[in-house]
């Protein structure tokens, strides 16, 4: 730290927190007794909070975000200048920044044409939503409205995204929920459905959203929105065979495919920009946010095809037709400023290299603890974004406590590294380790946050 932060203003700072921020995702009883944990500074793949000490981020800020690492000076400096020329205009007129992004940007999704910018990954996937039952009522008078969503996915915290939320533990207490939303089993084969291993598991799991669509009525069904990689609900990798079946559905019932790439775009899962890209599909909608300025700035986009974006051309004939939608927010020109500077990153870094070099490592160290303790059940990833699932009885398959994976965590972050676990989300199985390191990690990184792994399931597990 530049030790510019001395103890007064540290207890002030304390102090503060907590007498007046309500933290996300926290109890905070804890607090009356324990100070909470400020995060001060960082550079790199470290932090450092409060008392000085330095943690190695596992989880890019906690929530698979900040892709290229902390401290980019010309991230912050393509921020301040875009700031003082212009901070910000409503986007219902454009910005120099705004349209650099965005050629660039869709320079790296062949097939996609259209980006609207908004400002969280909640939001940009409800503005897909919107498009979708937009749609719905423009072609097939409002029939085809329903949207599907998979079991353990997650799409944001407001009330329309948490209506197509496959994570029963965000959304209890705060029903009644949106109508029109309909879920369709997960994929994961390490918690089969059914008696099928590989391609032919994919296919399987494929297949039953096709059974939910012909229960429905493929007639009610506009859209599927679907993760590439399940994210928190507990790092799910699809079987082979399963996209390209999903792909055949969304064709044959005329279904719009939204991919939700909040977590796996912009390079988290390596090679590719995009998650989808890895399984050679062609999606209607794709919305994105994390990644995409690394939390240097806020911003979150939803990006369409031509076709889709033509359905909304034709207001002279119905003043009505167009999108009718704003984000005050996604006006913000910092965004896209941010955004620009991170892909330039991305590409002289040769990030999508290292992503997947370093997510292979981490797969085979997490393999290695599997061999080695009988705790990990299952491992599993694709680039820099893995997890590891703990269960008490490899036989049965029965989880491990949630308070042992709190302990598993805890013992990490005793030794200065920083990970994550699924936490509420599925009833029962918030089992598993999340690995989610900035895509500048090296070798060493990877070892460590693998090293400190092993030593915290040794202590918790014996
Ligand atoms: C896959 C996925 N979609 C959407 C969201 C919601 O994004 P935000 O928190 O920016 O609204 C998240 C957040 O974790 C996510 O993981």
């Amino acid at each position: 730290m530049d030790g510019t932060f001395n103890d007064n203003d540290l207890s002030r700072v304390i102090d503060a927190d907590k007498a007046h921020v309500w933290h996300h995702l926290t109890q905070h009883k804890p607090f009356e007794s324990a100070d909470p944990r400020i995060i001060v500074e960082g550079k790199g793949l470290r932090v450092w909070d409060q008392s000085g000490k330095e943690h190695l981020d596992a989880v890019s800020g906690g929530v698979w975000t900040v892709n290229v690492g902390y401290g980019r000076e010309s991230i912050a400096k393509a921020v301040y200048d875009q700031l003082m020329k212009l901070c910000y205009f409503a986007q219902s007129a454009g910005s120099i920044p705004g349209s650099q992004f965005a050629e660039k940007l869709i320079d790296k999704m062949p097939g996609m044409s259209r980006v609207y910018y908004t400002n969280s990954g909640s939001e940009a996937n409800e503005k897909a939503f919107k498009m979708i039952r937009q749609i719905a009522h423009k072609r097939y008078g409002g029939k085809k409205h329903k949207i599907l969503y998979r079991d353990r996915d997650y799409h944001g915290g407001t009330l329309a995204t948490m209506s197509a939320g496959g994570q029963d533990e965000r959304a209890m207490q705060y029903g009644p929920l949106a109508p029109g939303f309909v879920r369709v089993p997960h994929c994961l084969e390490y918690r089969a459905q059914w008696d099928l291993t590989g391609e032919d598991y994919g296919q399987r799991a494929a297949d039953a959203i096709e059974e939910v669509i012909l229960a429905e009525g493929p007639d009610t069904v506009g859209g599927l929105c679907l993760e590439p990689v399940t994210a928190g609900g507990g790092v799910i990798t699809p079987p082979p065979g399963y996209w390209e079946r999903v792909q055949e559905i969304c064709r044959k019932y005329d279904i719009l495919l939204h991919i939700d790439e909040v977590v796996c775009g912009v390079g988290r899962t390596g090679t590719h920009w995009f998650g989808y890209q890895h399984y050679g599909i062609k999606p209607d909608f794709v919305t994105m946010a994390k990644g995409v300025a690394s939390g240097y700035a806020a911003i979150a986009c939803c990006v369409t095809t031509e076709a889709v974006f033509d359905m909304f051309k034709d207001d002279a004939a119905d003043p009505m037709n167009y999108f009718r939608d704003i984000s005050t927010f996604g006006g913000c020109t910092a965004g896209p400023a941010a955004a620009l500077e991170n892909m330039r990153i991305i590409e002289d870094e040769n990030l999508l290299e290292n992503t997947t070099a370093m997510g292979a490592r981490m797969i085979d160290n997490l393999s290695g603890l599997m061999e080695k303790h009988r705790v990990v059940g299952d491992v599993r990833g694709k680039g820099l974004f893995c997890g590891a699932e703990l269960v008490a009885d490899r036989a049965t398959k029965e989880p491990v406590s949630e308070a042992q994976v709190k302990q598993v965590v805890a013992e990490c972050n005793a030794q200065g590294v920083i990970i994550g676990a699924s936490n509420r989300s599925v009833p029962g199985l918030n089992n598993v380790l999340c690995f989610s390191p900035a895509l500048i990690a090296s070798a060493d990184d990877i070892d460590e946050i693998t090293g400190a792994v092993d030593v915290a399931l040794t202590r918790v597990f014996g």
